[in-house]
């Protein structure tokens, strides 16, 4: 018999202490469920790219959200399909009035007020160039990037959001934006800046289910270097003086060490995009019957709170919940 004064089994040794014990939990309310709105009437269209995950026309789309908040989802953030025809250098479909996007957003919160919606700011649904920002011969210009996401973000705070979530990694869109909300009367609208976006290989998906990608180049010029920590706290540190809510980080199973840096550093809320890749590589893998999905579901989310994140954007957000609910 080993003397051993310190046994950590005697904590795992029954389910009852197991539940005791527990450091971190989950639980819907800290799920955001990214949904995808197109064109038409009666569309369910499914992502090649992401089993289970669906591209609706506005009709559909208010049936699928009354069926997601019945199951206990409270918070979705939405984001559009343009069809090549309506996009342009400058994005101007983003702040049009009555556009499928904003209408879709009226619509929502009118039908569902107390749904938290959260909206993207970023160019690259509207862009003809793909990019999330203003291209001039062949560069990504700041500083009028972050005038028409003013124009973007406006238009959605009118529409009805309650977050918005700039995406698109531009210089001082955060302050930009809040000056104007501040302007024009929404201080309540929040801001969760994607803070620490990576430029990734998993956001493949995605782009799949918006036909967004680049059509030059990379996003490489915006978006964060995997090689880098520090400059997360750089970035975080903008967003926070110039009034974000929260901060996000982008992807998140490969990037918990920021999550964890940046709530270590930081004392407002801090997010986490469990995104389209990360999604479907579970999926995938589950399919083939390689993996067990809904466990490894679960382990993903929870190690994304153990890192520090609240809130989590995550296309397993209706798996999660009727996993719960059966
Ligand atoms: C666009 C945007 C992207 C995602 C959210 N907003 C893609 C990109 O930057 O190319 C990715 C989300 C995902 O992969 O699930 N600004």
């Amino acid at each position: 018999m080993l003397h051993l004064p310190r046994r950590p089994r005697r904590n795992r040794r029954t389910a009852a202490i197991r539940e005791m014990t527990q450091e971190t939990t989950l639980s819907l309310s800290n799920l955001i469920f990214p949904m995808f709105v197109l064109e038409g009437s009666n569309v369910k269209s499914e992502v090649k790219s992401m089993p289970g995950i669906y591209r609706f026309s506005l009709d559909t789309l208010l049936e699928e959200i009354r069926e997601v908040t019945d199951l206990g989802i409270q918070a979705i953030c939405l984001f559009p399909n343009y069809p090549e025809e309506k996009k342009d250098k400058r994005g101007t479909e983003s702040y049009r009035e009555g556009t499928l996007y904003l209408n879709a957003l009226n619509e929502i919160k009118n039908k569902f007020p107390d749904l938290t919606l959260m909206t993207d700011i970023a160019m690259d649904p509207y862009s003809s160039d793909g990019h999330d920002g203003y291209v001039e011969n062949g560069e990504i210009v700041n500083d009028i990037s972050v005038e028409i996401l003013g124009k973007m973000a406006l238009a959605q705070a009118k529409a009805g959001a309650d977050i918005l979530g700039p995406s698109d990694m531009m210089d001082g869109r955060v302050g930009y934006v809040r000056g104007l909300l501040d302007a024009e009367g929404y201080t309540n609208v929040s801001i969760m800046s994607y803070t620490a976006k990576y430029a990734s290989a998993f956001y493949g998906p995605f782009r799949d289910a918006l036909d967004s990608a680049p059509r030059f180049g990379d996003k490489k010029t915006y978006q964060m270097s995997p090689a880098n920590a520090r400059e997360a706290l750089v970035e975080a540190q903008l967003d926070f003086d110039e009034g974000a809510d929260f901060l996000m980080v982008k992807p998140a199973i490969p990037y918990l060490d920021i999550i964890k840096l940046l709530h270590d550093n930081f004392d407002i809320p801090v997010a986490a995009y469990n995104v389209s890749g990360e999604y479907a590589m579970i999926k995938a893998a589950a399919q083939n019957g390689w993996i067990e999905g809904e466990r490894a579901m679960l382990e993903s989310l929870m190690s994304i709170r153990r890192a520090g994140a609240k809130a989590i954007l995550t296309y397993f957000a209706k798996e999660f919940a009727l996993a719960q609910n059966g």
